[in-house]
């Protein structure tokens, strides 16, 4: 029997420099959309996957991650004190309270995969999710993880999320060459880091959501610097390829790259204009700044 998709692995530590001065003190995870941070996004997809271990490796500066999702006594005593029930339950329930949040320091910044196997100790020998939270997906007609975690008990073996990017943005991404087996759902061949387009071996690019066995693991353990001189997770896919079959999933929805100003405007704009409390005026404001660009 396939085992359960249990734990998910956050990594938060990197230096988050395209949003800077934002990201001096603060994390880019902690950035808002419309009025919640990328992580709790991140968090709540993995929660409606059935992930009911949050680990989070952190890094410098990143001390408001675990703030946000643990208790805030003192706002809720003054939330309390002058009757904001609304505001007291949407900070009380930032978690479900079935889930735990583990949280590993990563003393280096040395990549992706270095981030990953910080996590090692707290993930043992299940299979795990890895959610990159600057990409948010807004996943139809269910989360991104949840999706990926149906084909992940299908096949039980490695799933990868993929989307088509235009082939003069290869060099941002990790990119597949797959085989199509299923609907939306291929076979990797090979995967390669941030290939510049004449050399890549497709458009499919990897965006920020895997499920992985716990055997990549001792993979990345001995993985060597890859591109940018750091220790890649896609590298050590590479090797689990030449172990075990691994599979790219072509989820539904949208992903927003929120590690780029632009992908990060558009999320807002896209969230702001199905806010419950902000779309009619939000589509208003939106018309007349529009009219005075015609
Ligand atoms: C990371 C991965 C890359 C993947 C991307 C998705 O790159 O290394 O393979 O395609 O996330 O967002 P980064 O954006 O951290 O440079």
């Amino acid at each position: 029997m396939t085992p359960k998709v249990r734990k998910a692995v956050f990594p938060v530590a990197g230096l988050g420099t395209r949003f800077l001065p934002a990201t001096k003190a603060n994390p880019k995870e902690m950035l808002p959309v419309v009025d919640k941070p990328l992580i709790q996004y991140a968090a709540e997809e993995a929660v409606a996957a059935g992930i009911d271990e949050l680990i989070f490796v952190t890094g410098r500066a990143k001390r408001s991650i675990e703030d946000h999702f643990d208790k805030a006594y003192e706002l809720e005593a003054e939330l309390e004190k002058n009757n904001k029930a609304k505001m007291l339950e949407i900070i009380g329930n930032i978690l479900p309270s079935h889930v735990s949040c583990i949280y590993i320091r990563q003393a280096e910044a040395l990549g992706l995969g270095h981030a990953v196997l910080c996590a090692r100790p707290a993930i043992g020998d299940e299979p795990f999710a890895v959610i990159l939270a600057d990409d948010l997906i807004d996943g139809r007609p269910k989360g991104c993880l949840a999706q990926m975690v149906e084909v992940f008990t299908h096949y039980n073996c490695g799933v990868i999320a993929v989307q088509p990017v235009p082939r003069e943005d290869t060099d941002k991404y990790g990119i597949v060459e797959v085989q199509p087996i299923d609907s939306r759902v291929g076979k990797i061949h090979s995967i390669v880091e941030k290939p510049k387009p004449d050399v890549a071996p497709s458009n499919l690019a990897v965006v920020g959501r895997y499920i992985l066995p716990a055997s990549i693991m001792g993979i990345l353990a001995h993985t060597q610097r890859g591109a940018g001189g750091e220790i890649q997770l896609t590298d050590g896919i590479a090797t689990l390829l030449t172990q075990q079959q691994v599979l790219a999933y072509e989820f539904e929805g949208i992903r927003y790259d929120c590690g780029s100003k632009l992908g990060y405007l558009e999320a807002t704009i896209d969230y702001a204009l199905r806010h419950p409390e902000l779309k009619d005026q939000f589509r208003g404001l939106l018309k007349d700044k529009l009219k005075t660009l015609a």
